[in-house]
Parts: structure tokens; sequence; C-alpha cells
């Protein structure tokens, strides 16, 4: 391990641990820990991908005062030095999410928030009502598909299927089409050698979807996208729709899956679901505290330099937001984040560019994990808890299967779950 030097060039520095150990061992706190013993504070560097390093930021105080600071920190990879420089590849594996686009969510400034405003009003708009439903709906297709007994797994069976095709939904999206673009995105973050393809594909797709709604507008987020009077033209609506199915994707699958993790292995939740008196919500927030679906959220690249937790970050660095690491650091109040209410998590971000979908996501999460348990209703884990695998990724913490068994109840009304308690937490 490389002492801190002060002053050092970033990229000079040797022997970093990759980030994707934070994200794929037993003990994330312990590895967190480490990386802080070791740069002697709360900002360490890391590896990202060979010979490519970046900052992670891990101090609940640190990364609120990044992230508020946008004249000194910036969303938009076009200040990455490291790619200005040609250090990065067009074919490497953090092209999906750092590599910069036009969209709200690489914006700055007046910018972003003309970007964002689309995102805000469209969600806000939408039913909570008719969103559990449709939700409902779309999770009973799927498990109407599983075999009617034996052994599941609920990562690739269900988890990673209800985020594309419900978030495909919002935008009035048919279910054929959505099982297409997961087929898609799934390429496109795997950055396989189709994934220039399968973006190409996605276009085409929500081209028609945009082409359609034109002449027949319906209540939906693509209609509202079309008429919002901050999107300047039908490319602007793309790069916006394209933004949302990218962003819910991932994280939706993971909260899910780790949501029902907990609930099939942790006996305070599991003692709650076999008792009928179901904590849904009390696990879903305990997963946002505890193992939050972007452990590790990329990125604000510095526009001066400056000194963050100790460490001198130089002009056109990366900072990665330690969001697990923050949740955990004393500051975050960790000695009463199980308070019942209490979502003073980052889980989300925080500040100008914090998640617009969280009141939305938590009503598809929700639904989807209460559907399936009432749908599965003796589902038991298939492995001891221990062996459940991870999923390989430097910046999501979650279970790449979820192998149990069940016997599917069949012809059961699945009822509406009612949306409560889903006032997203203010952008702090
Ligand atoms: C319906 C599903 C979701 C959609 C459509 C969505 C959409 C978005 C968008 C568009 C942004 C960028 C906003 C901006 O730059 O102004 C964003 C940011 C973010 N979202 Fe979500 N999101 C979803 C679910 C989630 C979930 C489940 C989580 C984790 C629990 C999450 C965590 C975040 C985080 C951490 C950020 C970045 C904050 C930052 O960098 O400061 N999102 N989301």
């Amino acid at each position: 391990m490389t002492t801190p030097k002060t002053g050092c060039p970033l990229e000079k520095l040797n022997d970093l641990t990759p980030l994707s150990a934070t994200t794929t061992c037993p003990d994330p706190a312990a590895a967190y820990q480490r990386l802080w013993t070791d740069w002697g504070g709360p900002v360490a560097a890391v590896e990202l991908e060979p010979g490519i390093p970046a900052w992670l930021v891990m101090g609940y105080r640190e990364l609120r005062a990044v992230v508020r600071n946008e004249q000194h920190y910036s969303r938009n990879s076009k200040n990455w030095r490291l790619l200005a420089d040609g250090h990065i590849g067009a074919d490497s594996g953090l092209a999906p999410i750092m590599f910069p686009r036009d969209n709200a969510y690489f914006s700055d400034g007046a910018t972003h928030r003309r970007l964002r405003a689309p995102l805000v009003d469209g969600l806000a708009r939408i039913s909570e009502h008719r969103v559990a439903r449709d939700v409902g709906e779309t999770c009973d297709r799927l498990i109407d598909r599983l075999p009617a007994d034996g052994q599941l797994d609920l990562v690739a069976q269900y988890a990673a299927q209800v985020p594309m095709l419900t978030v495909a939904g919002l935008f009035g999206i048919a279910p054929d089409l959505g099982d297409r673009l997961q087929t898609c995105v799934i390429a496109l973050f795997g950055s396989g050698e189709d994934s220039a393809e399968r973006f190409h594909e996605m276009e085409t797709i929500l081209t028609g979807v945009i082409n359609e709604h034109h002449t027949a507008p319906a209540e939906d987020l693509t209609t509202a996208f079309l008429h919002h009077p901050c999107h300047r033209d039908d490319g602007e609506v793309l790069a916006s729709m394209l933004l949302m199915l990218g962003a819910g994707w991932e994280t939706l699958q993971v909260w899910i899956a780790q949501t029902l993790r907990i609930m099939l292995t942790d006996p305070r939740f599991d003692g709650k679901v076999r008792g009928g008196h179901l904590g849904i919500d009390d696990a879903l927030d305990h997963v946002l505290w505890a193992d939050p679906p972007m452990a590790n959220q990329p990125t604000r690249w510095a526009l001066t330099d400056t000194v963050v937790g100790g460490q001198r970050i130089a002009r056109g660095d990366a900072l990665i937001l330690g969001l697990a690491a923050a949740n955990n650091d004393r500051w975050a109040g960790a000695h009463d984040r199980h308070d019942p209410g209490n979502r003073a998590h980052l889980a989300f971000g925080v500040g100008p560019h914090a998640c617009p979908a969280q009141r939305t996501s938590r009503i598809i999460a929700r639904t989807a994990v209460e559907t399936i348990l009432h749908r599965l209703p003796d589902v038991r884990l298939a492995v001891p808890a221990t062996e459940i695998p991870l999923h390989p990724s430097p910046w999501t913490r979650g279970p790449a299967r979820l192998p149990v068994t069940a016997t599917r109840a069949l012809g059961q009304a699945t009822p509406v779950p009612s949306p409560r308690s889903t006032e997203a937490p203010p952008n702090r």
C-alpha cells in the first residue's frame, strides 16, 4: 500500500487498492476502514480499473461538502484530465457511466437545472396509485413465468427483470419492447463488443416511442417529457429517456435483491415476514443505510487544485462518492440510524444532483418485494447465507444470485400496495 504523498499527482501513485475491493468483500466496513487508516483520513486514492486512479471520498461531511460545491466540483467528465490526455481508451469499461453525454447527469449549473426540470416535473405528475398498480401487474406477469415449484434465482428471474420493465412502463413502453431494452442495457453496461450496436438499437426503439407519442399522447413520462418547455427538441427528450432507463436499471435491481436477501436471511426481518407483519419499508430503509445500492457513486471532477479530507486534489482529478462508507461514518448519526423514518442516509445522493426518482423507486422496490413474497408464500433460501455470491462491480454491492426454493401460489390476486411513506427526503 502506498502511503499518502502530499502533492504527488494521482496518476503517479502505485499499487492502489482496486475500488471493487470495497464492493466484492464480505465486510465492506472493514475495507473502508482499512483505506481510511492507510490514507490517514476520509479521502483515499483507489484504482477504478488498471492504471486509472481516482479519489474515494468516504467522510459524511466531506462528501456533502463536495457535492454541494458546484463551483469547485463538476459533474461533467469533459473536465477529467486522464480522459482529455488520452489515458483512457474508448473501449474502457468506464465508458458507459463516466464518458460525457449531453444530459442532466453530466451537466452543471443552469444547463443542469434546465435538463433536470422535466425529470422532476414528469415524475411528480405520475399517480402513485397507478405506478403501484402497473408495477404490481408487471411483477405478477414475471412471477407467472416462473416454474410452479422448485429452485429459482430471485436475481436473474426477478430482481433483474423488474426495473427495466417497470421504468419502461412509466414511459408507456410495451412489455415486449421493455424486454428488448433490457437486453440492450445489459450489453451496454457489460461493455461487450456489441455495446455500440445495442446502444443504437435502444435509440431506435426510443425514437419510435417518441414518434408514436407525437401522434398519440398519453398519460405517461414520454408525453410529459415531450411537452416540457425545458426540452428544446426530440434529441433532448431521447437523451433524458436514455438517462432515466440507465439510471434506474441497476440501482433498483440491487435495492430489490438486497432487500429480499435480508428478508430471507436476517431474523429481525424474517420474523416479521413469517409472522404476517410485513416490515418491508424497514427492510428497504435498512438496505439504504447499511448497504446502499450505489455503494460508490461516480463522479465529481475537481475544477481547481484543492484539499479535501487532508488530501491534495489536483484540477481534473476524479472524485468518487463513497456513499456506503459515508453512511457508516460516525457523522452520519449511525447510532440512531434504525429509528423509523430516519432517512438522513446518502443512498440517493445529496445536493443538486440527488436522485429525482426517490419516491417512484420506493414504490417500485416495495411493490416488487411485497408481490414476490405474497406469491411465493413458502420461499426459503436454497444455500447458506454466507454462500450468496456478490455481483462483481466497483459501484454497486448486491447479490449476483439469490437461489431459493419456493412454490408459486396460483391464481391469487395480488393486492395493490398502498403508496404510503413515499415522501422523498429533502435534498440536503
Ligand atoms: C426509477 C428508478 C430510478 C431512476 C429513473 C433514477 C434516475 C436518476 C437520475 C436521472 C439521476 C441524475 C440526476 C441529476 O444528475 O440531476 C439519478 C441520480 C442518482 N440516483 Fe437515481 N434513479 C432511480 C433509482 C435509484 C435508486 C434505487 C437509487 C439508490 C437507492 C438511486 C441512486 C441515485 C444516486 C446515488 C444518484 C446520484 C447522486 C449524485 O451523484 O450526486 N437511484 N438518478
